[in-house]
């Protein structure tokens, strides 16, 4: 049975992907964004599942030094890693630009920048496993012609400094996150880890928790009727396939649908690009340059 650390753990999709994995007899490392959360999660967990072996971890991915302190302090418990999943991610909705405690535009900080940090303190753990698994959490909203304002990622200006909207910022930052993932692909080998990238879906059920009023309204009764839409059943279903699936051991640079590879954009997949996201995400972090 794997161990798997996977972020997001309080809510949403990932606290049922955990469920889920704890369920099927895996070691869940759970984390959320503070310890109340995580222990909740998993309080929850085990009040269905009594035997489900699942353990609390807290870690704010929108700081570096709790991001960083809390790699290093897993990392040292020697521990082997057989699947890292990036599963939180942030959609603001006010066009006020948030930065984090680093000063970094915040939705950028955490679904790309806090993934490409975690993950490249935790290599020594994944190395431990005779075949490891990151899987990042991005989103066909990359893609462009997607719904809403498009996205536009300008290495001149990756923080959104001019021209913010939430918007742009989320569809850039799971650009970014498909970056990471297909250029940390072309770093692993040797070692006998995978990265993957997935979008689940679009899940209105969980997307409710990001909006108000009569929008958050129509997410939680409305859309999740219509054909488009995927249940956290199934968009979950698809997390688990990405951790345990054996048919898909071995299989790396690839972003992921429903179980399937499906295509990301074409900048996405240009390697240049993603070298270039690779360094700015290493300045912007502070993980040494390689
Ligand atoms: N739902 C969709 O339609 C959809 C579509 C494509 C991609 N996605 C992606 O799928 C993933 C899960 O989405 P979801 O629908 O389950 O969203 P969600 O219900 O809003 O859950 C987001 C999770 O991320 C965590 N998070 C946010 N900021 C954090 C921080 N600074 N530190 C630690 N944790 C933080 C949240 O924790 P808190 O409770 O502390 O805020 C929460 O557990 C996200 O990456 C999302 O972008 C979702």
């Amino acid at each position: 049975m794997a161990t798997i650390l996977l972020t997001g753990g309080g809510r949403g999709l990932g606290r049922i992907t955990a469920e889920k994995l704890a369920a099927s007899g895996h070691r869940v490392l759970l984390t959320a964004r503070t310890p109340a959360a995580a222990e909740a999660a998993v309080a929850r967990i085990r009040a269905t599942h009594p035997g489900a072996s699942v353990e609390p971890r807290a870690v704010d991915l929108s700081s570096l030094a709790a991001v960083r302190e809390f790699a290093v302090r897993q990392a040292d418990h020697g521990e082997r890693l057989d699947v890292l999943f990036h599963i939180a991610g942030v959609m603001q909705t006010s066009p006020v630009r948030r930065l984090t405690v680093d000063g970094l535009e915040e939705t950028l900080a955490v679904n790309a920048l806090a993934p490409f940090l975690l993950t490249n303190l935790l290599l020594p753990s994944l190395e431990r496993s005779s075949a490891a698994r990151v899987v990042v959490v991005s989103s066909r909203l990359h893609l462009p012609g997607s719904r809403g304002v498009p996205v536009d990622f300008d290495f001149d200006d990756p923080q959104l400094e001019r021209g913010y909207h939430p918007e742009r910022a989320y569809k850039n930052s799971k650009l970014a996150a498909l970056w990471f993932t297909y250029e940390l692909q072309r770093r692993l080998p040797p070692r006998p880890i995978t990265a993957n990238a997935v979008c689940p879906g679009f899940v209105p059920a969980t997307v409710a928790a990001s909006t108000h009023g009569a929008m958050r309204f129509a997410m939680r009764h409305v859309l999740p009727r219509m054909r488009f839409a995927t249940s956290v059943e199934d968009a979950t279903d698809s997390f688990v396939f990405m951790a345990t699936d054996p048919s898909i051991e071995g299989v790396g640079g690839q972003f992921f649908g429903e179980r399937h590879p499906v295509e990301s954009s074409p900048e996405s997949r240009d390697p240049e690009l993603a070298r270039r996201f690779w360094h700015l995400a290493a300045d912007l972090s502070g993980l040494q340059r390689a």
